[in-house]
């Protein structure tokens, strides 16, 4: 059933308006984008879909398809709904924009997606900005679509209480399926760079829980934070580890407590490989690119400390499979999916193989995407 139909079913009429947007994986660039650094990730061709049409007086009710649920609030008076935890991503929009001075009537609304939900591939984000998009088309509201992207990050931050960065919202609001895009997430420019027609960027879903991400993804944010606490001692110029070169790291790395000192690298050398990563694109050279990808889950594994033992079994697989040029975690971490760099012509020995190993070893099935 179309998500028109459905609304048409749950609510009696024809919605006014359909609305989209992907999910994402990451291709390189990870955990820096709370740290005003670089990220790179893409959409994949998973979306989650809204309906919506508005109504006369100050409800706002809301149907999900795929968790078979309904919820009903006001405009007005509404607080974070543990009973409904989809709920929360339309209600945390909705405050957003009427913090932002935005006045919204009530609506009817009809969410259901593709996007795998809690497999770190942003199905939140995509619903925040296809929230977004359908309310700012039909209460005219004046955003562009880095201010979506915003919306959707405050919603996360103050509504739902996760400090994640800007990335998923940004690409999910401005990515172009096909492209890596590029953000600077201090100054939110950003480029779009095209990968070579020979590679396939394939998703394989560990299939395990991510349920330490939030409260593990808390403490590196305070790491971070206390890592460049020390350093601005010594350079008051540095506002973020995006600041930090390698030169002031190795410089500080004996006055910050060693914990500290690793997560910085991490951050500090991610940057340097996101940088490295786009002129690698821009010149075709997915070889390099994809040993840069290697490079990012060695360091998110030892010095970040956010991969698995079953992500690290998916990366490890890879080593020897033919036409893998990268493999990498991606997203928060600690379970979720793996992003790989395959060459077009080997992705269905590819997933054969990995979904067999995993299988053998773990007695879990895999799930591929492409993305
Ligand atoms: C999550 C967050 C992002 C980013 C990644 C790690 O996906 O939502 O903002 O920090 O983790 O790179």
């Amino acid at each position: 059933m179309s998500i028109a139909e459905i609304h048409q079913t749950r609510y009696g009429s024809e919605p006014d308006g359909v609305y989209k947007a992907p999910g994402r994986v990451n291709l390189i660039g990870e955990h820096t984008d709370y740290n005003d650094g670089y990220v790179f990730p893409t959409p994949i061709s998973r979306h989650i879909e809204v309906s919506i049409k508005k109504r006369d007086d100050q409800h706002i009710n809301l149907h999900s398809h795929d968790f078979r649920d309904d919820a009903s609030y006001k405009t007005e008076g509404y607080a974070v709904d543990p009973e409904h935890h989809w709920a929360n991503y339309v209600l945390g929009v909705v405050q957003a924009l009427q913090k932002r001075g935005h006045s919204l009537g009530g609506f009817d609304m009809c969410i259901k997606g593709d996007v795998p939900i809690g497999a770190g591939l942003s199905s939140s984000a995509a619903l925040e900005t296809a929230v977004v998009r359908s309310l700012k088309d039909q209460f005219k509201l004046d955003l562009d679509p880095v201010d979506a992207a915003y919306v959707g990050k405050e919603c996360e931050n103050n509504f739902v209480g996760v400090q994640s960065g800007i990335m998923d919202q940004f690409v999910s609001s401005l990515g172009e399926y096909g492209k890596a895009l590029f953000i600077d997430c201090r100054t939110n420019e950003y480029s779009l760079h095209g990968l070579t027609d020979d590679v396939r960027v394939v998703i394989v879903n560990s299939m395990m829980d991510r349920s330490l991400a939030g409260s593990e993804y808390n403490i590196r944010h305070a790491q971070c934070t206390e890592a460049v606490d020390i350093i601005k001692k010594t350079y008051p110029e540095v506002k973020a580890l995006r600041d930090v070169t390698e030169e002031m790291l190795l410089e500080q790395w004996g006055n910050l407590p060693k914990l500290i000192a690793r997560r910085a690298r991490h951050v500090v050398t991610e940057n340097t490989r996101v940088l490295e990563s786009t002129k690698l694109l821009d010149i075709g050279d997915m070889l390099g690119f994809g040993e840069l990808m290697y490079d990012s889950h060695d360091s998110l594994q030892h010095d970040y400390e956010v991969s698995s033992k079953h992500l690290d079994l998916l990366v490890d697989y890879t080593m020897d499979l033919d036409g893998v040029l990268g493999a990498r975690l991606t997203g928060a971490g600690f379970g979720g999916c793996t992003v790989n760099l395959v060459e077009v012509d080997c992705v269905d020995e590819f997933t054969e193989e990995i979904t067999e190993r995993y299988f053998n070893r773990t007695a879990k099935r895999c799930e591929v995407y492409l993305a």
